[in-house]
């Protein structure tokens, strides 16, 4: 058996060429990790390397992701590839004993590094790890075109992009009640973005990056997937209406739909993006 016939590996790769064929991908857009179980990690150390990467420093630290183990996707890395060959294209990253870097025991055979925007999913991991008491296991970035499309026409607020996805398809304030936060424009892959997206993690398990993509988190693949591909779409048909009407709508949803959804579904819905009745 080798590492990638393992069901975390098999799952992860899937995650990736399911990406891949959403058009979330193009070139090497998007990075995945997952923050493996201490059990998985276990399982996974035969196959470990026996003379590990240096450690390298990350520029951001986090207390309560001291000793643990990610897989990642490697910077410059195609999703697309990443079925064909994941020992090229994936990696495994063990975090030091500080908390504050990263070395590599697995993967990446022919050279790299793991995704430049590691210390972003380092601190969501870290962020959402403490909100959730340790369920949060995926920080998934995307480049999906209808959420950022929408980043050049609405206010760059949390609420109203919350209020458009929501009032874009009946099922959203059902999958993300707490709504999507949205980070404004930055340059991407270091520590300032990193602390400005996990900032808004500690609300959200979703925040939009202006003009570039959106981040995801879950408790499993198949979670984070599901948000990313609800909010995707949402957005879809957000700009589809744009589009057509010319900016006109004639009905949507209203503020006291959302509430009797939330109630009938048993979520808690975050009032502070609802009209008062
Ligand atoms: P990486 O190839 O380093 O993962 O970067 C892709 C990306 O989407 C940067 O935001
Ligand atoms: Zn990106």
């Amino acid at each position: 058996m080798k590492i990638t016939d393992t069901e975390i590996l098999q799952a992860f790769i899937r995650t990736c060429e399911d990406g891949w064929l959403q058009g979330w991908h193009e070139r090497n857009g998007g990075n995945l990790t997952y923050l493996l179980k201490a059990e998985e990690a276990e399982a996974l150390k035969p196959f470990f390397r026996e003379a590990c990467g240096e450690w390298v420093q990350m520029g951001v630290q986090a207390e309560n992701l001291r000793g643990t183990y990610f897989i990642a996707t490697g910077s410059g890395k195609y999703f697309r590839n990443v079925p064909l060959a994941p020992e090229d294209n994936l990696c495994i990253l063990e975090i030091n004993d500080a908390g504050d870097s990263w070395r590599i025991v697995w993967g990446l055979e022919k050279g790299g590094r793991p995704t430049s925007e590691f210390p972003s999913h380092f601190l969501n991991h870290s962020v959402r790890k403490e909100v959730t008491k340790g369920e949060n296991r995926v920080i998934y970035h995307a480049h999906p075109v209808n959420i950022v499309a929408m980043t050049y026409i609405l206010p760059l607020t949390a609420r109203d992009f919350t209020r458009a996805l929501w009032k874009s398809e009946t099922e959203c304030p059902v999958v993300f009640p707490q709504g999507v936060g949205v980070a404004p424009w930055m340059v991407p892959g270091g520590a300032e973005i990193a602390h400005v997206t996990s900032g808004l993690m500690k609300t959200y398990d979703a925040a939009v990056w202006a003009h570039h993509g959106l981040f995801v988190s879950g408790p499993d693949l198949d979670t984070a997937f599901g948000l990313m591909h609800t909010i995707e779409k949402a957005a879809e048909i957000y700009m589809l209406v744009q589009s057509a009407g010319g900016g006109r709508t004639g009905q949507t949803i209203p503020d006291s739909g959302i509430r009797d959804i939330a109630r009938d579904f048993g979520v808690t819905i975050n009032e502070a993006f609802l009209n008062a009745e």
